[in-house]
């Protein structure tokens, strides 16, 4: 497994009950993401004043920006239950047609990943989600057939970090699609307060300014750069987190002053050194930097993308002048550099 994944997961074992405490658990402590928050709160609304089950729900966008969480919270303020299930896990029909034949009536069955869900078992879940009927096929090879089961009314709730991998057909069936988007520093600020709240410890406007500038816009990272913040603000014996030990803890974990870590800098300088700033192919970026396709992909460029340091082409990616700047490399120097070199 990618290394930075590794760390986000062994955060989540380890950290469980850190976690557990700082995941908001209702509409009124989700920071940010107004306009998704607003609609999804009268949707809900709605569907309870109706006592209906709520449309299935489509959460979408980068990694870390609080899928999971707004998932749980749509099943807290509906007052049902949530099951979770994860796309690559449900590997056979079999499987899901087991998950779904235990739902109580409104419950919300979560399901991440949803793009890497089989295709076979994708396919049981469209009259699921459309009827409410789950179809199986008994029998063995020559007398098969057909049967429906009824199902009680449910809300799927989808998560996925790439819409574009979802089918048409699966993604049709959602009435209520949301896009999640990067965090502004003031919302994390707020995030960051809160959980310095939560964990009992004192923390500077400033500080939290500062952590939030550095956390790539997204909660989970803000989160996790404080937990390290205040180790280091502990073991030297302080009591508040302030600037000074903020900034200290920050160079030290290699967070720099934009919040671009090793991999994202490790990228953009292979870009920028190994490839004359591009375009070059993401599999050949990918492998010069000894990563996986899809961690860059999904974990490492969209926010690259988002905050202008690299531009998708047809031809590949191309670093942008805000890339060599951020770096320190002469654009035009390097150009007369490879000329040279030829
Ligand atoms: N709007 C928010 N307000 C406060 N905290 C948040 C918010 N969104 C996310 N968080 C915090 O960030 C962490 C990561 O969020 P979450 O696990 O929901 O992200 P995700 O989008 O499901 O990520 P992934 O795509 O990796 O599954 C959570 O532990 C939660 O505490
Ligand atoms: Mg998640």
């Amino acid at each position: 497994m990618h290394e930075k994944e590794e760390i986000l997961n062994n955060e989540r074992i380890l950290g469980d009950d850190f976690e557990n405490n700082i995941r908001p658990q209702s509409f009124d402590s989700y920071v940010g993401q107004t306009d998704v928050k607003e609609n999804v709160k009268v949707f809900v609304e709605a569907a309870k004043m109706r006592e209906e089950s709520l449309d299935h729900v489509l959460l979408y966008g980068p990694p870390g920006l609080g899928k999971t969480t707004l998932a749980h919270i749509i099943a807290n303020e509906l007052g049902v239950n949530i099951k979770t299930a994860s796309g690559p896990s449900i590997e056979k029909s079999g499987d899901l047609a087991a998950v779904l034949s235990n739902l109580e009536p409104g419950d919300v069955l979560f399901i991440d990943e949803i793009h890497r869900m089989p295709r076979a078992v994708e396919e049981i879940l469209y009259p699921a989600m459309e009827d409410f009927q789950l179809d199986i096929i008994i029998g063995a090879e020559g007398s098969t057939k057909s049967i429906k089961i009824n199902l009680p009314p449910f809300t799927l709730v989808g998560a996925t970090t790439r819409s574009g991998d979802l089918s048409s057909p699966l993604r049709d069936r959602f009435g209520i699609i949301c896009k999640l988007n990067y965090y502004s520093h003031e919302e994390l600020s707020d995030i960051i307060k809160r959980t310095s709240r939560i964990v009992g410890i004192d923390i500077t406007d400033e500080a939290a300014h500062e952590l939030a500038k550095r956390s790539r816009k997204t909660p989970r990272i803000a989160n996790r750069l404080y937990k390290r913040v205040r180790d280091f603000t502990m073991v030297e014996g302080l009591e508040t987190v302030d600037i000074n030990i903020t900034k200290k803890s920050l160079d030290r974990l290699k967070v720099d002053s934009y919040g671009l870590d090793e991999i994202d800098i490790e990228y953009l300088k292979s870009l920028i050194q190994k490839f004359n700033g591009g375009p070059v192919g993401l599999e050949t970026i990918a492998t010069s930097i000894g990563e996986e396709v899809t961690t860059i992909e999904d974990v490492v460029e969209p926010f690259l993308l988002q905050e202008g340091f690299v531009k998708r082409t047809r031809s590949g990616r191309i670093a942008t002048e805000k890339a060599y700047e951020h770096l320190g490399i002469n654009h035009t120097y390097s150009l007369f550099d490879t000329i040279e070199g030829e």
